[in-house]
């Protein structure tokens, strides 16, 4: 355990941290196309303690990716507010949110991202570098590759590593900087559902022995059976939540797609 110490549960000896990693209230998102306005979300609550692992399903076009471009202060809602780690983000102008981003929020994607000329060690240590905190990102990298299991893989350009490989690499991409939470977009849609689900057993093993807090959009009920607790998105509106050890792959399925 003490191995891991510097990327363990970012509460460690901060007994002032806010045990919330995100509160998100009545969150509102139109699109404009045209002379039409898309409601995207109408007025969404979510609430994700640290140490969580929380799967947002829904059917196409519920709102699944709007919602973790807000989160991820990517776009800003139309209405409602966002709060990560108990620091509120209304009203932060644009660097601000840039800074916020870095330090205290992770990405997966379902397509990697990696940068094809960088290596994975250097994929790895972009976040850190970029808000100069790349010596502690080296020693950060080290621990994380263990974890990851890809030790023996840094040194490889992403077109030289497996689709799982590239995941485990994104996901210490995500981590590199110790953030509050990883937000993950279809993270195993372009993976085998082996290989998916290798990469998701190394996401809740993060969670359980480690305290990262992860949300996770996905289509795939067994991925959803990975996390914790389950959240079901309709037209733009949370409508129910579940425990997962509750639950079974048939009744989320039918969840998703209950009208
Ligand atoms: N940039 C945009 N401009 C206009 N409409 C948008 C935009 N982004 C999303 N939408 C619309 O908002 C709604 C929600 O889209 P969103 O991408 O969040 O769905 P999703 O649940 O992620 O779907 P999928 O499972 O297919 O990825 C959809 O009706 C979509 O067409
Ligand atoms: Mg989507």
């Amino acid at each position: 355990m003490t191995q891991t110490a510097p990327i363990s549960r970012p509460t460690d000896g901060r007994p002032d941290a806010d045990p919330m990693a995100l509160v998100a209230t009545g969150l509102h998102k139109r699109y404009k196309l045209g002379s039409e306005t898309v409601h995207a979300l109408r007025g969404v609550d979510l609430a994700v303690g640290r140490g969580e692992f929380v799967a947002v399903m829904g059917a196409s076009g519920s709102g699944k990716s709007t919602l973790l471009h807000l989160l991820g202060l990517l776009e800003t809602p139309d209405e409602g507010h966002i709060s990560i780690g108990g620091t509120a983000t209304v009203g932060l102008d644009d660097d601000a949110l840039t800074e916020m981003r870095r330090r205290s929020l992770g990405f997966v994607f379902q397509s990697f991202e990696l940068i094809p000329n960088l290596t994975a060690a250097e994929n790895v240590l972009l976040p850190a570098d970029m808000v100069g905190d790349g010596v502690a990102g080296r020693e950060r990298l080290a621990r994380l590759a263990g974890i990851l299991g890809i030790d023996d893989r840094l040194g490889h350009r992403p077109d030289q590593l497996s689709g799982g490989q590239r995941q485990r690499v994104a996901l210490a991409r995500a981590l590199i900087n110790d953030p509050v939470m990883v937000l993950a977009d279809e993270p195993t849609g372009n993976l085998d559902s082996r290989t998916g689900r290798e990469v998701l057993r190394l996401l809740s093993h993060g969670v359980a022995e480690l305290g990262w807090t992860v949300v996770m959009v996905t289509h795939d009920a067994r991925a959803a059976m990975e996390a914790q607790r389950i959240v079901f998105l309709r037209d733009g509106l949370l409508v129910g939540s579940v425990d997962a050890r509750d639950v079974d792959v048939q009744t989320i399925i039918e969840r998703t797609l209950a009208e």
